[in-house]
């Protein structure tokens, strides 16, 4: 069996500045997005950005995990009722779309992970509310990372937290370990029991990604084999961080100028700002 690993003092040094420049994308795409623009035009900014101006390399760019076909493009654009791998084109966005941009940038060999929410124009209140409790959501676990703690911990306080808004949590995606490969041990549930799964231990990697619906949980996959949306057509948002484990708690690596704030619940100690 495979195990998870324990990254190295270099390795961590490579994942900060990986998970920086990934976020820094998120920071330079946003005043993009606007009604009119499409997400094909969105993906080709970013690719742009990260080769020409930062000299990483797009990581999702002709993934191909097993079963799938390669993914055609830099980023995922995921809009509206697409849960997520929704593939930029010629969708033109209009006022009161949401979208998610999801970034995974490769340098020097390591992968930073990291998406937000975006509104066009002006978002719905259902909208608005969705992608909030989603952002609780996906702190919510992250401050629930210590060592000796339990992956099941923050899968519970994930689905606790949805549920109790009235939302569903997708079974099918999950967060992952990272590091010089883009999705490795363990697989980061954003449901389940406290106590149980992998218990953390310091120079562990994973990301934190939850998919919370405003209505059932259900999903499918459209034609394309990557696009995932929901089954009921109900509104999808998701939030992405790549977090260390350390000795004392966690420290998230994707961080950048322009990040939305933690919650107010959030310990500010613990979110660390990364040596350039
Ligand atoms: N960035 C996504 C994640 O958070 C994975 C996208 S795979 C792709 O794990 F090929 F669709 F890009
Ligand atoms: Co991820
Ligand atoms: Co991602």
């Amino acid at each position: 069996m495979m195990s998870i690993s324990i990254k190295t003092e270099e390795d961590i040094q490579g994942m900060r500045i990986a998970g920086r420049l990934a976020a820094e994308v998120l920071d330079y795409i946003g005043p993009f997005v606007k009604p009119g623009v499409t997400t094909g035009e969105l993906d080709r900014l970013c690719h742009e950005y990260m080769t020409n101006v930062q000299g990483t390399i797009p990581a999702p760019l002709n993934y191909c995990p097993p079963g799938y076909t390669p993914y055609p493009k830099a980023t995922c654009t995921s809009v509206n009722d697409v849960v997520c791998h929704g593939i930029p084109g010629d969708k033109v966005l209009k006022n009161g779309d949401v979208l998610n941009i999801d970034i995974t940038v490769i340098k020097d060999g390591y992968h930073g992970d990291t998406s937000r929410m975006f509104f066009v124009g002006e978002p719905s209140i259902l909208a608005k509310r969705l992608s909030e409790i989603t952002y609780e959501c996906m702190w919510i676990g992250i401050a629930k990372i210590k060592p000796g703690a339990h992956l099941g911990d923050l899968g519970f306080a994930i689905q606790q937290h949805a549920e109790k808004a009235g939302y569903s949590v997708v079974r099918e995606f999950c967060g992952h370990g990272i590091g010089k490969i883009f999705h490795e041990e363990p697989q980061v549930l954003h449901y389940g029991r406290p106590g149980t799964l992998d218990k953390l231990v310091p120079g562990m990697i994973f990301t934190v990604e939850p998919m919370i619906n405003a209505g059932r949980r259900e999903i499918r996959e459209m034609g394309d084999g990557w696009t995932i949306k929901t089954k009921d057509r109900s509104l999808s948002a998701q939030w992405e961080h790549t977090v260390l484990v350390t000795e004392t708690g966690y420290e998230v690596l994707t961080v950048s100028a322009g990040m939305p704030p933690p919650p107010a619940f959030i310990d500010p100690s613990k979110n660390s700002t990364v040596p350039a």
